[in-house]
């Protein structure tokens, strides 16, 4: 490789997946998740190189150009897709970080696996980037990328952020590699977190593990420091303001009111399908408060967007058929002839789609058992820039402690729930709006432009549009 770069960002996903159509034709699609929407902006706006994975198996295909940015894609075989992927990736790791709601599964070989993928991604990092650049690693998938890139290239500034939670010490013990995985993360020279709390379990573990004195936010190990603070992430407000004053996405949201049946006030869940998400728990309090009359499909309807992910996962698999009976159940029990209590749709969706739906809700469910942050939650408020609208959110996302005024539930409480919902279907005009315009408020003050640039600045990036290295 020759091209060189000087700002390069390195996650296990692409923001878009490599897919074959039954005729043979490929094409490229927009990636799931969180952390694709956070970073194309970043690395747009930076024309940065972005390495990772295009979702097949076998060769990577050819670096490309898209939208301003250099994507490199690294290649996985099918075993890896199996053991680093599924496996390390998002049956061992996954679970353990959301609090162990699923059991965690501990293999060696997977362990295994993730360590060569890793050093794969280091490699081509250590290749792509400039002297004294900028390397920005993503994840749970690449926690031992800093220290493998900083063996190859000590040159580098190199940061690390962790989209999900970062876990309390008793559970991060129970990893049987614990010591190379946080000393994988020391190889950076700055460690982001979602939370505060995560930033101190991190430094607290460098106590536990490896007898370090951390003092403040950082530690100093090998004769370096490293800093480890919260940078919670978000959205960029910008794009969906201009797709919420989009007169064709506004007419889209009017059709979709009409269409699930005038005057029934929509409740909308936008997850992937994740047990983490709380997807069940939230059918479940709909269908009590169906059950008790205190709804009904009459006046309200339900819409789960449910986003397919990691379907080759036995507990995503489980979890399909468990949401699925539980809708079946909720439309044979209270639905009638073309009135159903819940519109239940297992597909991806464009943005303007998505934006039409959160123009059209009434209410947003937001009830994840464990979540990093949770973006839905965070574009729902930047399209209500009409201050409707009204959200419950999890207490346990991240993003309930940046929005206090959003009607705040445990969803392990069914009838805390309950309430929940229908408060925020009652609410008054006056109070839904007073609340709406203060999330708005602080969501706009914090978009995703200013999250990259503060963890940025902290890493010591110098003004990325001087160019030649540094
Ligand atoms: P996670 O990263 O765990 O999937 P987040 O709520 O943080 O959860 O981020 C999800 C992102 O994926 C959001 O930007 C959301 O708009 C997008 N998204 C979720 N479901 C869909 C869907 N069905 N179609 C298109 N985009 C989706
Ligand atoms: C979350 C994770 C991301 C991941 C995304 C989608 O947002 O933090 O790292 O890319 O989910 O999951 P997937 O397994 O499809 O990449």
């Amino acid at each position: 490789m020759s091209e060189q770069y000087r700002f390069v960002v390195v996650a296990n996903r692409l923001p878009v997946d490599e897919v074959v159509g039954a005729d043979g034709e490929r094409a490229w699609t927009r990636s799931p998740g969180g952390l694709v929407s956070a970073l194309h902006p970043t690395v747009r706006a930076r024309r940065g190189a972005w390495i990772g994975w295009a979702g097949g198996t076998g060769d990577a295909p050819e670096p490309f150009e898209l939208d301003g940015m250099r994507l490199y894609p690294v290649g996985l075989s099918s075993e890896e897709v199996d053991y680093y992927y599924e496996g390390e990736s998002n049956a061992t790791i996954w679970p353990l970080y959301h609090d162990a709601v699923e059991t965690p599964a501990f293999h060696r070989h997977w362990r295994e696996a993730y360590r060569r993928v890793n050093q794969r991604f280091a490699d081509a990092a250590a290749e792509l980037a400039a002297p004294g650049a900028t390397v920005w690693v993503h994840d749970y998938q690449l926690q031992l990328v800093p220290a493998m890139l900083r063996a190859r290239r000590p040159d580098l500034r190199i940061g690390f952020f962790l989209h999900i939670p970062f876990p309390p010490v008793e559970l991060f013990m129970q990893l049987p590699w614990r010591t190379q995985v946080l000393r994988g993360l020391l190889g950076a020279d700055l460690v982001g977190f979602q939370r505060p709390g995560g930033a101190e379990n991190f430094l607290r573990l460098t106590r536990t593990l490896l007898g370090l004195e951390p003092e403040g936010d950082h530690v100093v190990v090998d004769g370096r420091t490293v800093t480890a603070r919260a940078f919670p992430i978000s959205i960029d407000v910008a794009e969906m303001e201009r797709l919420a004053a989009d007169p064709r996405i506004r007419q889209r949201a009017a059709e979709l009111s009409e269409e699930l049946g005038g005057r029934r006030r929509l409740l909308l869940g936008v997850d992937r399908l994740d047990y983490t998400k709380g997807i069940e728990h939230r059918l479940k309090a709909y269908r009590e408060l169906l059950a008790e009359g205190r709804l009904s499909a009459k006046d309200v309807v339900l819409v789960q967007v449910a986003t397919p992910s990691r379907l080759r996962v036995a507990q995503y698999r489980q979890l399909r058929e468990r949401v699925e009976r539980e809708v079946g159940r909720i439309n044979g029990e209270y639905g009638e002839v073309g009135l159903a209590p819940v519109h239940y749709l297992f597909r991806a969706y464009d943005r303007e789609e998505l934006l039409a739906l959160y123009l059209a809700a009434d209410v947003m469910l937001v009830t994840p058992l464990r979540d990093g942050m949770n973006l839905v939650a965070k574009e729902y408020v930047a399209a209500r820039t009409d201050h409707t609208g009204a959200l419950v959110l999890s207490e346990f996302t991240g993003a309930a402690a940046e929005l206090p005024e959003a009607f705040g539930v445990n969803p392990h409480d069914v009838d805390g729930l309950k309430e929940a919902f229908v408060q925020a279907l009652e609410v008054p005009d006056d109070e839904r709006r007073a609340r709406m315009r203060r999330m708005r408020e602080q969501v706009c003050a914090h978009d995703v432009t200013r999250w990259a640039r503060e963890f940025l600045e902290a890493l010591g990036e110098r003004d990325p549009a001087v160019p030649g290295p540094r």
